[in-house]
């Protein structure tokens, strides 16, 4: 029995997979495509739909993300060993179970278990029961009940839509008349559609955020290194929220230990309490914390990488993470460790003109031959190659570049001598990414 144990997982261990799909078009599907397209054993990658920088490691079909049976239909096709799922919405509305029963691998949690991001009454819910530190809350279908709610609270209050709104449906308000205003336009006049038929208020916590990654096949659990993103638009922490500007790993203020207790703390009681209720969750948990002055409070979990962490986190991994996802996706996660770069990553968005409000799309970039120094990569975000050959802006965020340093301030600055080659036409990024913790706990 041993011995056939043994046989087996090395040849898991290198099993070939030939074809791999990638669904997604951002700065997250870009960098997970040249994670994966680093890995011996993957032969070819295609991406649906992909961009323009994903198109030079991986052939692009023209495939939107969120139609799950067209997806589907070409992963059958193709005979697709191993598909890996970038954004949320493909998630939520149930993109593996739609695999799985057609008998196709996927990597990602069931409709189910994508509920934790998918409705954040569910998650909230959940927390509560199984005591995880999160800020106190209450949920209301109803404007008059949530009025009667605020009156007898302090501002400021935290509205969310209960649903998915593309990282817009989390508002603050500062007064009780705001507060009102914003839970009739998401109840009533349905700001961001059926998202939000419920709200969630909650109390308004301080401190600094935290993104922690991990993946679990429903019961092992593996951490990835600490980041932070820098959610609103502009320097300063001005502006609104975003889905997100830039990033930077690792945190220099959560150490090794400090990390496996927020993992034990705030994602262990809900991994096993998902197992428990048979919809565990197999792929990539985020957990968005704040570091209160009373501990690590969660804020949310997502149900798939972060965007833009995910070009923070990724370059500085130095284990493949395709036998990664594969066990993860077979339920039998077996790797104990992850192996990185001692190197910082830092990565800054370059957005377009008017992000996160409405923009113009096919802007020339110009410059992006110029970024070519060791260490340094840039990801595609919203672009496409234009009618000419050039590759033209076709999103809010267009690009990160990522750069490794030897310390924080070094990939500090490479990223920034880096972005600055590149031109897009009113496009605009934050001048400041880590720039709070290099100045706070003056570390190199
Ligand atoms: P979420 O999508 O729930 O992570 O919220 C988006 C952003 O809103 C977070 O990254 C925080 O910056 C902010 N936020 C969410 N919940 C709270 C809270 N309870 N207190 C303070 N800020 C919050
Ligand atoms: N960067 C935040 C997110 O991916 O949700």
């Amino acid at each position: 029995m041993g011995n056939w144990r043994r046989t087996e997982r090395k040849r898991n261990r290198f099993q070939m997979i030939p074809n791999i799909l990638v669904v997604g078009s951002g700065g997250r599907e870009h960098v997970l495509v040249w994670k994966i397209h680093q890995s011996p054993l993957v032969k070819k990658i295609y991406a649906a739909p992909g961009n323009a920088g994903i198109a030079q490691l991986a052939e692009c079909v023209e495939v939107n993300a969120e139609d799950i049976d067209s997806l589907r239909r070409f992963a059958a096709e193709q005979k697709i060993d191993l598909t890996v799922v970038g954004p949320e919405v493909p998630l939520v509305n149930g993109i593996v179970d739609s695999f799985e029963a057609a008998g196709l691998r996927i990597f990602g949690p069931t409709k189910a278990a994508a509920q934790l991001e998918g409705s954040k009454a569910f998650a909230k819910d959940l927390m509560a029961r199984l005591g995880v530190p999160t800020a106190s809350y209450e949920t209301f279908d109803r404007v008059d009940q949530a009025k009667h709610f605020m009156v007898q609270k302090k501002p400021p209050f935290v509205i969310k839509a209960d649903g998915l709104a593309a990282g817009k449906g989390v508002l603050i308000t500062n007064t009780h008349k705001e507060a009102v205003d914003v839970v009739r336009q998401i109840i009533e006049k349905r700001r961001f559609g059926n998202s939000g038929k419920r709200v969630v208020i909650e109390e308004h916590l301080t401190g600094d955020e935290l993104s922690v990654l991990l993946f679990t096949d429903g019961s092992s659990i593996l951490p990835l290194a600490s980041s932070q993103d820098h959610k609103r638009a502009y320097d300063g922490d001005r502006g609104p929220n975003t889905g997100g500007m830039g990033a930077y790993c690792p945190c220099p203020f959560v150490s090794n230990e400090e990390l496996n207790r927020i993992v034990e703390t705030t994602a262990r009681p809900v991994i096993q309490e998902l197992n428990r209720r048979g919809t565990p969750y197999r792929g990539l948990l985020y957990l968005g914390l704040m570091m209160t002055p009373s501990g690590p409070y969660v804020l949310e979990y997502n149900v798939r990488f972060g965007d833009p962490e995910a070009q923070a986190v990724l370059p500085r991994l130095k284990t493949d993470i395709v036998p990664l996802m594969l066990e993860v996706a077979d339920g039998a996660l077996k790797t104990k460790a992850l192996e990185w770069d001692t190197r910082a990553c830092i990565a800054v968005v370059m957005a377009s003109a008017g992000y996160p409000g409405p923009f113009e799309k096919g802007h020339e970039i110009e410059g992006l031959d110029k970024v070519n120094a060791n260490g340094v990569f840039v990801f595609h975000a919203g672009t496409r190659k234009g009618s000419s050959g050039k590759v033209v802006t076709d999103g809010g965020r267009v690009l990160a570049v990522s750069a490794l340093g030897e310390s924080l301030r070094e990939a500090h600055e490479r990223a920034y001598r880096s972005i600055k080659e590149i031109a897009v036409s009113g496009g605009f990024y934050r001048s400041d990414i880590g720039k709070r913790v290099l100045e706070n706990m003056k570390v190199g």
